[in-house]
């Protein structure tokens, strides 16, 4: 067969003989498949075999449930019966599985070719899939690559350690059928196959927007006047000492009402369309064992928001308060089509235990994306907005950068995020003190503010600052929220006027930022989820603030006496 042949004969195959794959073909495929090219010559990818049938019976149960959800997820009936009609798999049948994995460990180290996004690694492992579908093809035998698996609970399964992340479930075998020489998604019109590939030449070359560096802007601008804040503040006070109560007896909402109405400047304010805005991304430190769970958690949570089923929606739909979702950064291509901002600056930031997490043009997207996001909600008509994150490794970034704002011991602010504890919470600071001591740039607060963030933190910030322009109320939710707002107070500290603390988490770093902005949290419930939930939750108690200042009488209206 000439190479011509063997890459058009090539099928991905889910119907098998029952004829045993002989060790020699797969040690060839293998060797094929350890030929191929891989970025930096890292060599990352490993190969997993299974013949076990009690293994393939799990495997399989892990294909049948989310043969399931992807037969949920059809466009409509018609499609639905077509899709449950396929052959997808042969995992039972094959005589041979096999796991092509990669190695995020070498992550661990300077990479050559990774920088653009750490998925080269990923892209490596495929290079070698394709060879050893090529080989098996060639020797008379063939595979069927099996990607419809939930990919955390098939690792699991297989007890592979976390730095080893699996590209699918490939069955191997002796083919029973070619398709009629085509592919068998075509042969059943499932899809026509295109004749030839997409192919087209760029003559011209777009310019590519840096925004002009928004570091050090002074965002001080003169309010109207001090003064009318005295007076607004003053009218209000009375306001809320002739309702119908003793003085003082609703506590912390009478500081509440004080505060909204003051920055509405006005006895009677209103909260418009409330908004919560969740800022996604991925962080290169969390190739580091940094946190419990791996970085394409990142990813499937955000397509848990995007489905409805994460805590957040559910406390949003409860309160009515609007939920947008924003890519700031996540280590993946999301569909288009789905209800999702883009605002991403790249496919996660590199990690800082050994270069800069992010270049001084990211670092100036960041703000001005976090202020696009936050326009455009403003535009809506709202006047209040919350700021939730998602972003595994990012409790992480935020000790750190925490470390740096208040200039304390990286003890003092690490905890255990998504649930690392012992000797991996040890791990966790001891790789974050590591990061700190190998930095050599300058002493210039932006630098390190690039070199240890992350992009929804810094979005976070820009959306706040801008917030603040908008004369919007602010809803800061837990720890790396607080951190995002240390960033957005250092450069402006009036964005303290318009802040609401929600809560105050269960993560040690996160109480002593209060402290440092002299602040009281709202509730303190033990939260440690992030996502804005503490936004969320929060939310009806700021409405009770509101509310009791519009609609509560006063003791002239009621005619009631007040103290003599
Ligand atoms: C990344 C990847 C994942 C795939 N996952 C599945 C799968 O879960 N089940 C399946 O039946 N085919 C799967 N396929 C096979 C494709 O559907 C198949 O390659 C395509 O229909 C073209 O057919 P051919 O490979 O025979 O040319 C996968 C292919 C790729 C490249």
């Amino acid at each position: 067969m000439t190479l011509d042949e063997i890459i058009q004969s090539r099928r991905d195959t889910r119907h098998f003989t029952t004829d045993e794959v002989p060790d020699e073909v797969i040690q060839k495929a293998l060797q094929a498949g350890h030929h191929a090219p891989s970025v930096g010559l890292t060599e990352a990818t490993r190969y997993y075999l299974i013949k076990s049938p009690e293994i393939k019976k799990e495997i399989k149960k892990l294909f049948s449930d989310y043969d399931q959800k992807a037969s949920n997820l059809t466009d409509d009936e018609l499609q639905k019966a077509q899709y449950k009609a396929l052959k997808l798999e042969a995992i039972e049948e094959a005589p041979l599985g096999l796991v092509i994995c990669y190695d995020r460990s070498v992550l661990n180290n300077f990479t050559i070719g990774t920088v653009g996004s750490n998925e080269a690694i990923k892209f490596s492992a495929v290079s070698a899939a394709q060879n050893i579908w090529l080989s098996l093809t060639e020797q008379g035998y063939s595979m069927g690559w099996v990607s419809i698996l939930n990919y955390y609970q098939f690792k699991e399964l297989l007890g592979l350690p976390e730095n080893i992340e699996p590209l699918g479930y490939f069955c191997v075998g002796k083919p029973a059928t070619n398709y009629d020489n085509q592919p068998m998604l075509q042969q059943l019109n499932w899809k026509q196959k295109a004749e030839k590939p997409f192919i087209e030449e760029i003559l011209v070359s777009a310019p590519i927007s840096v925004p002009e560096s928004l570091r050090g802007v002074t965002r001080n601008e003169a309010k109207e006047s001090d003064t009318n804040d005295s007076k607004a503040s003053e009218a209000l006070q009375q306001k809320i000492d002739n309702k119908t109560k003793p003085t003082g007896s609703l506590g912390v909402l009478e500081t509440l009402a004080k505060q909204i109405g003051t920055v509405f400047q006005t006895l009677e304010p209103k909260i418009t369309k409330p908004h919560i805005a969740v800022f996604a991304a991925d962080h290169g430190i969390a190739n580091h064992s940094v946190s419990a769970y791996p970085q394409d958690v990142t990813r499937q949570m955000v397509t848990n928001f995007l489905e409805g089923g994460a805590a957040i929606n559910v406390f949003c739909k409860q309160n009515d308060i609007t939920l947008t979702i924003v890519d700031a950064g996540v280590n993946y291509d999301f569909p288009a089509n789905v209800n999702l901002v883009s605002a991403k600056i790249g496919k996660g930031t590199q990690s800082f235990l050994h270069t800069s997490a992010m270049s001084p043009a990211e670092f100036d997207l960041c703000f001005l994306k976090g202020q696009e996001v936050v326009n455009s909600i403003f535009e809506t008509g709202c006047n209040c907005i919350g700021f939730g994150e998602m972003g595994i490794g990012n409790t992480s970034t935020a000790s750190v950068l925490m470390s740096i704002l208040l200039d304390l011991p990286i003890e003092d602010c690490v905890g255990q995020g998504t649930g690392v504890v012992d000797e991996k919470l040890i791990q966790k600071q001891n790789i974050l003190k590591r990061a700190i001591e190998n930095y050599n740039g300058s002493n210039d607060l932006q630098c390190k503010l690039a070199y240890f963030g992350g992009f929804e933190i810094l979005q976070m910030a820009g959306g706040m600052l801008q917030a603040k322009d908008n004369n919007m109320l602010i809803l800061v939710d837990g720890f790396i929220c607080t951190v995002a707002f240390l960033i957005a107070y250092k450069m402006n500290p009036e964005v303290k006027e318009n802040a609401i603390f929600c809560h105050s988490s269960a993560e040690q770093g996160h109480q002593k930022i209060l402290d440092y902005l002299d602040v009281c949290a709202l509730l303190q419930l033990d939260l440690r989820l992030g996502e804005g939930t503490g936004c969320a939750v929060a939310f009806p108690i700021i409405q009770s603030a509101v509310l009791f200042l519009n609609e509560m009488a006063s003791f002239e209206s009621a005619g009631v006496n007040n103290r003599s």
